[in-house]
């Protein structure tokens, strides 16, 4: 899988470790910034991972800042974006079950590096169930 990741000075710290993550399960990362802790606006991150995968199909994404809010929210502004703030295995597995999440989010400050994998692996090995979801993430685009 191909993943773009893209922080801000809040979820800086954490972006190596992810990185170091996904290359060590046999899978692409490409770094769209920032390149130091300089404080950075989340909006311009948030935007520049969720424009990458909007324009690489099948490409995935994962968006960090200090709660995974904010730069959660700026990803979904992208047309047909579902970036899931997620907390744990259970959220992360089930934004792709359900949501067919392109975009995992997370806080910094809220988990820690156990977590992170976890989340990671979950989104690794879970495929969109389709079906009864697919109607419904088809409705969140005209919504
Ligand atoms: C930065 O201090 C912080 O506000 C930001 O990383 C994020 O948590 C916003 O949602």
């Amino acid at each position: 899988m191909k993943f773009y990741i893209a922080t801000d000075h809040a979820g800086y710290a954490k972006k190596a470790f992810v990185k170091e993550y996904i290359l060590s399960k046999g899978h692409e990362i490409i770094d769209l910034g920032p390149d130091s802790a300089d404080r950075v606006d989340y909006p311009d991150y948030g935007r520049k991972c969720a424009e990458a995968v909007s324009s690489d199909k099948g490409s995935f994404g994962i968006v960090i800042c200090g709660t995974g809010i904010g730069i959660s929210m700026t990803a979904n502004k992208v047309s047909g974006i579902r970036a899931a703030l997620c907390h744990d295995a259970y959220t992360a597995t089930m934004a792709r079950a359900h949501n067919d999440a392109q975009i995992l989010a997370f806080g910094e400050r809220v988990v820690g590096e156990g977590v992170i994998e976890s989340m990671i692996d979950a989104f690794l090995n879970t495929s969109f169930e389709g079906g009864r979801h697919t109607g419904r993430v088809n409705k969140i685009e005209r919504s």
